[in-house]
């Protein structure tokens, strides 16, 4: 008998209707739409825009009405929440419980996931685990960040980058296997610390005068160091994961990156030595929604996608995080 494993029967997703372009951003810092275009890859992104009582789980509503709008299921059948995010409405309670009872998912069990911009992908091999396991069947899968409530929009290192935006997948169990997500190598270093971060909030430095005078609420990088890793490791996970399922290039049909800078996209690319046409990108539209950007380019792009193609999800983010996912696809548009 086949083994049951886990896959994606459905995506969802949602940007917010507020489009900050680049000439924007330009009369906010020193920068132009020129130099974002050339070194970042990003035209204009999706900004919520600061409304009372809106935050990540306003937009993850909006990306499962989307995604019911596409696929049939019954909320009271989804066993698990697993909402991946660095910006839940609020530090307690967390935003699967929040997003579960507005959406009647009554009989779900929910959590959130911390794992920035690889919170994706780190959910979506959590989410298999537990259906491999036998225990369920039916679990949904958030991943999205409003990082403009992070962003200083006086540091031009950061604020041309960062966006809103959730996506949201269904994972279901399978004995068919000819779809469905095959493995997963994933990757932690807490070493780097000093490289991206925000400091503020948490337990260290507690919401304080000081700490929001310090800017300590916002995301701080040094963009150099995250550069490099993000190419290095994204590349150097993803070949580790072809080589373990005893794959090549040209066995894949699409390489899935998160979306955090146009140039990091083409170095992965140009290591892996796979064609740019075979690498879904969307980055100039949305920017980097941090765990969103993933499920939306699947959802932005569904339509390329065909039953049984063989993809590849990879992601890199702060702690450091980051990692590769092999999954094959399971159905048609
Ligand atoms: N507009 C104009 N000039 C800018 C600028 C901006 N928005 N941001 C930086 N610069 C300047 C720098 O001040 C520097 O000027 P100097 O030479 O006079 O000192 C110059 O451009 C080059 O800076 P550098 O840091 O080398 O730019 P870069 O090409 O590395 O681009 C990032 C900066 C942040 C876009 C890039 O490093 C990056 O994308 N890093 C990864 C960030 C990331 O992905 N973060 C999310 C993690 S998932």
């Amino acid at each position: 008998m086949s083994k049951v494993h886990a896959v994606i029967t459905g995506i969802g997703g949602y940007v917010p209707q507020y489009v900050m372009t680049n000439e924007e951003i330009s009369t906010l810092v020193d920068t132009s739409d020129e130099w974002i275009t050339k070194r970042i890859g990003i035209k204009e992104r999706r900004v919520l825009k600061p409304e009372e009582g809106i935050g990540i789980t306003y937009l993850a509503g909006k990306a499962i009405e989307n995604l019911r709008s596409r696929k049939n299921f019954d909320p009271l059948e989804i066993e698990a929440v697993i909402f991946a995010t660095s910006t839940p409405d609020y530090i307690l309670p967390n935003a699967a419980s929040l997003i579960a009872y507005r959406t009647g998912m009554a009989n779900a069990f929910g959590f959130d996931m911390g794992a920035a911009c690889s919170g994706f992908v780190f959910a979506l091999e959590v989410g298999q685990a537990l259906i491999t396991s036998g225990k369920y069947k039916k679990v949904m899968v958030f991943a999205g960040d409003t990082l403009s409530v992070l962003t200083d929009y006086q540091d031009r290192n950061t604020c041309p980058i960062f966006s809103d935006g959730c996506g949201v997948a269904l994972l279901e169990a399978t004995t068919d296997e000819e779809i469905g997500i095959i493995d997963a190598v994933l990757h932690s270093d807490g070493n780097s610390l000093a490289h991206l971060h925000m400091l503020g909030g948490g337990s260290v430095n507690p919401a304080s005068h000081e700490s929001v005078d310090k800017k300590m609420h916002f995301i701080w990088q040094d963009g150099k160091i995250v550069f490099k890793r993000a190419v290095t490791e994204m590349a150097k996970s993803c070949e580790e994961l072809l080589k373990k399922n005893q794959l090549t290039k040209t066995d894949v049909q699409w390489i899935i990156p998160h979306q955090a800078n146009m140039r990091i996209i083409e170095a992965v690319a140009s290591r892996l030595d796979v064609p740019i046409e075979k690498v879904m990108v969307n980055i100039a539209k949305y920017g980097n929604s941090s765990a969103g950007t993933i499920p939306l380019c699947l959802w932005d792009l569904e339509p390329k996608l065909r039953k049984g193609d063989n993809v590849i999800l990879t992601a890199f983010g702060a702690g450091f995080t980051w990692g590769a996912l092999y999954l094959k696809w399971g159905y048609d548009y």
